[in-house]
């Protein structure tokens, strides 16, 4: 009889935009009173992409590290989740194949399902290392979450991409069975094909959330998961921190449990790090809160952790991941503290400017100013279709700094004015 072999995260990283517009910004300009974005929802800062940024150039830029340090040859997929897409028919994860170098012989599947979509990759992947422990999967999770302009969602807004290498024998954590799921049709938040931003019931959907967070539980206790107890700190979803802050509250209370401050920051103040600065990131998001809990939380250990994902619409998974000795070795907190810091302040004029700005969608030559900070760009739109391009000499290797290092998050007043060239 053989025994299976842990399947799990192998590596975990994520990049984020050049850009970044602060709340207290944001505030100035909207009337809204800091402490709320600060306080009531959690949020700090925004991550903007510039014009030659979008999922693909993300994703490129998260994926290139774990491909540097673990080689393309064992990768027979790539699965990439966006609710973001820029092609109805043509994956985006094919874009990022060809940027990174990856062999001929790999299959490439874009998958949706709002900010779900991630974890159903994460389970199919492991799915496939399953089958044959020797294949690995590259595993990409990418969104830019943009809302209407001086609407509730705006100050919910941001944008990452998460990179997860899924193996056997994982160095940072397996992935555990059973997993709680929950499925109900339900309109809290959505964007038919004809709009660049959703619509969105806010109250529904956080109320919708916190019922798929009891059910996905419930089906996870009566499948045999571990008791809340056992599980040392749980990332959640977070459209915006407190709702990580929310959801453990309403989830101590639904297993019977006081829910005191010091037990909900216990379990999830330092899975929000990332998130509070960089914004929703819809796919991306829980990915973020998981790094952000390897990179600060020096004191675990070979522990279990609950994961929560949901995506509106809804779907959600309550799934648990066991940390592996020796993880730390692993992580690559310089690098994304780094993509933080390194993030250049707009204006709210810059900001308003870059909302409202839309590719062409002429047919015709169009090349696009470099901005990007990252390793990869957006080069240019023709005859409709786009045209990436590795965008910098810096090192792919970014488990430390890449320099030479800007300053820190430098001030940009310029103008969003004149995004794209059309060329003669
Ligand atoms: P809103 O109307 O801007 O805010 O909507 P609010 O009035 O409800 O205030 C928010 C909180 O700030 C409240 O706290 C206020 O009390 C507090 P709460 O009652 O919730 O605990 N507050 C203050 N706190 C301190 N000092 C102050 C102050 N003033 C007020 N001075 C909402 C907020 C999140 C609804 C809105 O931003 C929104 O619609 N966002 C987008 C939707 C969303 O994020 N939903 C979350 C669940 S759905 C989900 O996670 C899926 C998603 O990621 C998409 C996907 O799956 O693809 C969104």
């Amino acid at each position: 009889m053989t025994t299976e072999p842990p399947v799990g995260i192998h590596d975990l990283t994520f990049s984020t935009t050049t850009l970044v517009l602060t709340h207290d910004e944001l505030a100035r300009h909207t009337g809204a009173n800091p402490a709320k974005y600060r306080h009531g929802i959690g949020q700090t800062s925004i991550s903007i992409p510039t014009p030659d940024e979008d999922i693909v150039t993300m994703a490129a830029g998260a994926g290139a590290p774990i491909i540097e340090r673990h080689g393309k040859d064992r990768i027979r997929t790539l699965l990439f989740a966006t609710e973001t897409g820029i092609d109805q028919s043509k994956a985006a994860g094919i874009y990022v194949h060809q940027l990174l170098g990856l062999n001929r012989n790999v299959r490439v599947v874009e998958l949706k399902q709002a900010c779900y979509g991630a974890t159903a990759a994460l389970q199919l992947a492991c799915a496939l290392v399953r089958t044959d422990p020797t294949q690995q999967v590259l595993v990409l999770a990418g969104d830019i979450a943009r809302y209407d302009l001086d609407s509730p969602g705006e100050a919910t807004q941001g944008a990452a991409a998460a990179a997860i290498l899924i193996a056997a024998h994982p160095n940072i954590a397996v992935i555990n069975a059973p997993s709680g799921l929950y499925t109900r049709d339900v309109m809290d938040f959505w964007r038919p094909n004809y709009r660049t931003t959703p619509l969105v019931n806010g109250k529904k959907s956080v109320d919708t959330y916190l019922e798929a967070l009891t059910a996905t539980w419930h089906d996870h206790e009566t499948r045999g998961g571990l008791p809340l107890e056992k599980l040392r700190a749980i990332c959640y979803h977070q459209p915006f921190t407190r709702m990580a802050y929310k959801a453990h509250h309403h989830l101590l209370k639904t297993t019977g449990t006081t829910p005191t401050l010091h037990a909900i920051e216990g379990a999830v103040a330092a899975t929000t790090t990332y998130n509070e600065t960089i914004g929703n990131s819809y796919t991306a998001s829980l990915y973020l809160a998981l790094a952000a809990l390897l990179d600060h939380d020096t004191t675990l250990g070979a522990e279990t952790i609950g994961l929560f994902s949901y995506g509106s619409g809804s779907v959600a998974e309550f799934l648990t991941a066991t940390i592996q000795p020796g993880y730390p070795t692993a992580l690559r907190t310089q690098a994304h503290q780094h993509a933080i810091a390194t993030r250049t302040r707009i204006t709210y004029d810059t900001y308003r400017q870059l909302h409202t700005a839309q590719l062409p969608t002429d047919g015709q030559k169009h090349q696009i100013p470099h901005q990007t900070h990252g390793p990869y760009r957006l080069a240019g739109i023709d005859a409709h279709q786009r045209h990436y391009e590795a965008s910098s000499p810096r090192s792919l290797a970014s488990n430390s700094a890449p320099s030479p290092t800007p300053p820190p998050n430098r001030e940009c007043h310029e103008s969003g004015g004149h995004l794209l060239r059309r060329d003669p």
